[in-house]
């Protein structure tokens, strides 16, 4: 399925590195003009943006945003309404990890998980909707994970959080259904990007059915496919070469 994204504007959290950046040329390469959403790194943001315009030619501008906070993600989607005139695409990517076991875990480990991964892609699908119901269009994407599905030792915080987003994902496609707005999550398995750079030896990679860790642009090509889906809502894509099946 060869999509053409042009005329269209796509939001990313997280967009300065990793899975975020791989959907920023992903969908830059489908002729989609890309608001990349970033914590602190504005070098990398920059230099993002720079590659979606010189490579695929497409607008492409950075903004610095705390997806935690609802006020500051309020302002920043009405600042990219005024510089794009409007946005189609939503992809909820940001995400952190602070691994505890349970017995260890203190209040804010858990918090601060639940607040980026959770309520910041709330915050961005609560401030996108009214443009989405206007246009009578709109497409979100959520970045889950396998932990969401089948749980992992050492993450119940993240777990947690990405089980919500399933959650999330589901309460809002059936919501936004008949107003033409699609909502779908994505749960990678093991991407390698720095999020996964200290698994390199875990014997869990071994519990891979395909027999290795996915890329980003896995990830992204999975993203590329839920955008131009047209019949396709409230589902869970499992990019993670069989491991949580
Ligand atoms: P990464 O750590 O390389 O990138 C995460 C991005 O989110 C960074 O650009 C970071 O600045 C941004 N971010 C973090 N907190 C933010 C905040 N409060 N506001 C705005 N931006 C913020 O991670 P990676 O691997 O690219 O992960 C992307 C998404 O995929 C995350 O949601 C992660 O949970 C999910 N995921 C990753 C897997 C992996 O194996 N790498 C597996 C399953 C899910």
């Amino acid at each position: 399925m060869v999509i053409s994204m042009k005329g269209k504007v796509a939001i990313i959290t997280g967009a300065s590195r990793g899975i975020g950046e791989a959907v920023a040329y992903k969908l830059a390469s489908l002729g989609a003009d890309i608001a990349v959403i970033y914590a602190g790194n504005t070098a990398a943001a920059e230099r993002v943006c720079e590659k979606c315009k010189t490579e695929y030619g497409v607008t492409a501008r950075p903004y610095q945003c705390n997806v935690a906070e609802f006020e500051t993600v309020k302002d920043t989607v009405e600042q990219i309404k005024k510089d794009f005139g409007t946005f189609h695409i939503l992809v909820n990517n940001a995400g952190i990890t602070r691994d505890k076991l349970i017995a260890m875990m203190k209040e804010d480990d858990f918090d601060a998980v639940l607040d980026t991964n959770l309520k910041g892609a709330f915050h961005m699908i609560r401030h996108c909707t009214g443009t989405f119901l206007r246009n009578k269009e709109g497409c979100i994407i959520n970045i889950s994970s396998v932990s969401g599905l089948i749980g992992n030792p050492g993450q119940s915080n993240y777990a947690a959080s990405k089980a919500g987003l399933v959650g999330l994902t589901k309460s809002v496609a059936k919501e936004l259904a008949p107003k033409g707005i699609r909502c779908n999550a994505i749960a990678p398995g093991f991407i390698k990007t720095d999020m996964t750079d200290d698994l390199a030896d875990n014997p869990l990679l071994q519990m891979i059915p395909l027999g290795k860790m996915g890329e980003p642009e896995d990830v992204a090509d999975a993203v590329a496919y839920l955008a131009g889906a047209k019949y396709v809502t409230g589902e869970v894509l499992r990019i993670d070469g069989g491991i949580a099946m």
